[in-house]
């Protein structure tokens, strides 16, 4: 579905009609999904060319895209690394035939509700050393993690195994400051026709999410909001009803 609201065409009649729905209740879900990709761009190249990060885990990565993780990264340093983490079969397979075969990359199949199969996993420790600072990405996947599967609790086990100076980064849906109950009926198709069902949290709620780190500036803002390229560009934020952050591990 996130990849026809993309423009991407590596998607089923199913996932189609279904993101149909969610765009004829709420139209402005493709532009949150292209600001959730530009959010992405500008929060790894930050990690990779402000805070020297040159480790990350991207959990919940969707089909490749433009502007992967890897390729942002190694524009800065081609040495980093980057483990890729979905549940989606498809997107194993998609990644894996796309994936450069330097040794740099890798994907794994998992589902972030058992963290421990993540975070045990052979590849993972293969390509990260937790004792050198790691950022962890949960970008546009924490709202389809239900309470009653703790994603404070997954978050905070991929915290607990890096070291300070590490960093979380995240973007997640929220109730629209005005509210026109479209997040509710788009939030509502999920429930009915997707794998997994979309959370709303409130903005105090994904803040919560970044316990045990401190929030770079901007802090938790609409994703158009955080560190633009063109300042002044994010007039319309409150209406990409999504926030986005990133944090250092203290
Ligand atoms: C909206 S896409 C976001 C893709 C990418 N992170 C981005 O921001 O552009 C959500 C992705 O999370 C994956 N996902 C959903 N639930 C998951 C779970 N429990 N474990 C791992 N991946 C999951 C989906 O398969 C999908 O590829």
């Amino acid at each position: 579905m996130y990849d026809y609201y993309l423009g991407g065409k590596d998607n089923f009649a199913v996932d189609r009609e279904a993101a149909e729905q969610v765009l004829s209740a709420a139209p402005e879900v493709r532009i949150l999904a292209k600001e959730n990709r530009a959010f992405l761009g500008r929060a790894v190249r930050f990690l990779a060319a402000e805070a020297g990060i040159r480790q990350f885990v991207d959990v919940g990565t969707g089909l490749p895209t433009q502007g992967n993780v890897h390729e942002i990264a190694q524009a800065v340093d081609p040495s980093a690394r980057v483990v890729y983490i979905d549940n989606d079969p498809i997107v194993r397979v998609h990644a894996k035939a796309l994936l450069p075969s330097d040794g740099t990359t890798a994907v794994i199949e998992a589902d972030m509700r058992d963290p421990e199969s993540i975070l045990k996993h052979p590849d993972l420790h293969r390509l990260i050393r937790f004792d050198e600072p790691v950022a962890v990405l949960f970008m546009s996947v924490l709202h389809f993690i239900a309470d009653e599967y703790d994603p404070y609790g997954i978050v905070a086990a991929f915290r607990d195994l890096t070291v300070p100076g590490s960093h979380l980064a995240l973007s997640h849906i929220t109730s629209p400051a005005q509210n026109t109950g479209a997040a509710e009926a788009a939030a509502d198709v999920y429930k009915n026709r997707a794998t997994s069902p979309a959370v709303l949290r409130s903005p105090k709620e994904i803040q919560a999410l970044f316990d045990g780190y401190d929030l770079v500036e901007p802090g938790l803002v609409y994703l158009p909001q955080w560190r633009p390229d063109t300042p002044g560009t994010a007039r319309d934020a409150e209406s990409v009803w999504m926030l986005s952050g990133v944090g250092r591990k203290i």
